[in-house]
């Protein structure tokens, strides 16, 4: 592989949880002291999560090892002895909502006393846990992400008999090394394996499953606070990934997601071993690192598609990983996306801005050239892949120009999906040193401004797929047309985004019902049928093509491949 130069000087890596103090050994808080097993019933439990899949992933964990303890789900959170919100950090407006729930807590509080509410997720910081009770008054126990797979024990919940897994949680997260907690996430990886062995992961799909194969972010996005909540990158052992794999292989699951912050830079910490010596990836932008003899993502996806069923076929039909990061998306990972058959034909790629001035400010520490040659090559590679994106507006210093060169890029560039958003600024940040001078009003207007052009892309892009044949392997029933409160715990992340895609029109038919799924590109695609068919993998003509999403019917017989030139 040709190395290229680096872009620009590296960043420090923060210190983030690495600075952090000691742990003190987990105590049962007296407060919830009540849920002892035997003082009272196991409560029935709601977990609300906020954010992104990797916080979806870490709820399934959660609500795994409640459901180990004897607990049962509520139906929904006002009717729940015990609620865990999952929370995500990442914007202002994500905190505001749970800050905005705080009322609505308190009045469940009033009215059943014994009700106790936990706080976990990327909204606890050590730095600022101080202030997490002003925040949120109506909450009992706070948990970092990496504090989380000891819930169960803390709330009380584990009793003698319990796994020695759940039992042992504690110990591994408080490990001291000279004076101050060795790695503050390090034990998550030995957790989610003891987890698995003990059947404590409550999946909450049958048909997709995800899959965490690194923890935390060691890059240096000045605007970012994943950094300073997840710490730095840790990667699960390569083997442990491939036996939850298997396993996911051999439950029947169709899908599978690899997650991490930056699911590219999978392997680098881990220790070089003679079995992976024929790897010697360079990084082609960003800080350098020793790469050779570990393992990487493209390894992994070779091993997992090299999973087969008796037909010869791969056992998980669908590979799919997220994020990626232009710093480490190697010429190895882009042959192992075009060589694998399981992996599916998309890409979620985070360009941030098109103006090489804003990325540098943002330290993001490539140019748009370097990303137009990795998208180039990765288009070239895998023809007709889907790639969707996530821009900043508004960043401190964004002029009107700088503005137009994303818009610009957009334009060059596009991209399937685009996830955009306003520049929110966050406690702790790099980015707070520079002046948030984009007023909000000038915020917005390029906000909108950017998501009309790329909806008439996404439009554009759709109306491909017009007239084709596609695998859609649907995932759920959708619900009658209605108004979707974005602030209700008890509606679900897929049902937000659902509310954006325009409906299926018109009557589904006699036994039939309006459903959708997903295409190997990603596209949503409506469809009507059988409820049956929930789960499957299905044939659909494309008849209909908006900005967010496709419509289509079934078709009895798969003929061509859904892959566009
Ligand atoms: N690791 C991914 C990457 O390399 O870009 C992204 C993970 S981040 C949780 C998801 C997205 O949130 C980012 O791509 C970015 O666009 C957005 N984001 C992060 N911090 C933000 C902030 N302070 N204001 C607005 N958007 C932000
Ligand atoms: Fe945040 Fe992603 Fe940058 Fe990491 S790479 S600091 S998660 S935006
Ligand atoms: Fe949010 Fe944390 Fe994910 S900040 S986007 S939940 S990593």
């Amino acid at each position: 592989m040709t190395a290229r130069p680096e872009v620009f000087a590296p960043l420090p890596v923060l210190p983030v949880l690495r600075e952090m103090a000691p742990v003190a050994p987990p105590e049962v808080d007296p407060a919830i002291a009540e849920f002892r097993p035997g003082a009272h019933d196991t409560p029935s439990f709601f977990v609300w999560t906020l954010g992104c899949q990797m916080n979806q992933s870490d709820s399934e964990e959660m609500a795994g090892q409640l459901l180990a303890v004897g607990c049962e789900r509520a139906p929904a959170m006002d009717v729940a002895d015990l609620i865990v919100i999952n929370t995500c950090a990442v914007r202002e407006h994500a905190e505001a909502r749970v800050i905005g729930r705080q009322g609505r807590l308190a009045e469940l509080k009033k009215a059943k006393p014994g009700l106790r509410v936990v706080l976990t997720g990327c909204g606890v910081r050590e730095s600022e846990r101080s202030g997490l009770a002003r925040r949120f008054p109506a909450v009992d126990m706070f948990l970092r992400p990496d504090e989380e797979p000891e819930l169960a024990l803390r709330l009380g919940l584990v009793s003698a008999q319990a796994p020695i897994g759940l039992r042992t949680a504690a110990t591994a997260a408080t490990t001291v090394v000279s004076g101050r907690a060795a790695s503050a996430a390090d034990h998550l990886a030995g957790n989610r394996a003891a987890a698995l062995a003990e059947g404590r992961v409550a999946r909450t799909s049958t048909l997709s499953a995800w899959l965490p194969i690194v923890y935390g972010c060691d890059k240096t996005c000045t605007y970012c606070i994943v950094p300073f909540s997840r710490g730095p990158e840790r990667s699960r052992p390569f083997d442990d990934i491939l036996a939850e794999a298997r396993g996911i292989a051999a439950a029947g699951f169709r899908e599978l997601t690899l997650l991490g912050q930056n699911v590219n830079s999978y392997g680098h910490d881990l220790p070089a071993e003679e079995r992976f010596g024929h790897i010697c990836t360079e990084r082609s932008s960003g800080r350098k690192l020793d790469l050779r003899s570990r393992p990487d993502l493209a390894e992994l996806l070779r091993s997992i598609d090299g999973i087969r069923g008796s037909d010869g076929n791969p056992a998980i039909s669908r590979l799919r990983f997220i994020t990626s990061h232009p710093w480490d998306l190697s010429d190895r990972l882009i042959e192992a996306m075009a060589d694998c058959p399981s992996v599916c034909e998309s890409l979620h790629l985070p360009i941030q801005s098109g103006d090489d001035e804003m990325l540098r400010r943002m330290g993001r520490q490539y140019t748009v050239e370097h990303y137009r040659e990795r998208l180039a090559r990765i288009r070239a590679a895998v023809p007709g892949i889907a790639v969707s994106t996530d821009v900043i507006v508004g960043f401190c210093g964004e002029t009107d120009a700088q503005f137009e060169a994303t818009l610009g890029v957009l334009e060059e560039l596009r991209f399937d999906t685009v996830f955009a958003a306003a520049y929110s600024p966050r406690p702790g940040t790099p980015a707070l040193a520079m002046a948030d001078d984009v007023p909000a009003a000038v915020k917005r207007r390029r906000l909108n401004e950017l998501l009309a052009a790329q909806e008439a892309i996404g439009l554009e892009r759709n109306r491909a797929w017009l007239g084709r044949d596609v695998e859609v392997l649907v995932e759920r029933i959708t619900p009658p047309r209605r108004r979707l409160d974005p602030d209700d715990p008890d509606v679900d992340v897929s049902d937000e985004q659902a509310s954006a895609v325009p409906p299926l029109e018109g009557s589904a038919g006699e036994g039939s019902v309006a459903m959708a799924g997903r295409t190997r590109h990603n596209k949503l695609v409506h469809l009507a049928g059988d409820p049956a068919l929930v789960g499957q993998p299905v044939r659909i003509h494309i008849e209909h093509a908006g900005p967010f999403a496709l419509r289509g019917h079934l078709v009895a017989a798969p003929n061509e491949p859904d892959v566009l030139a």
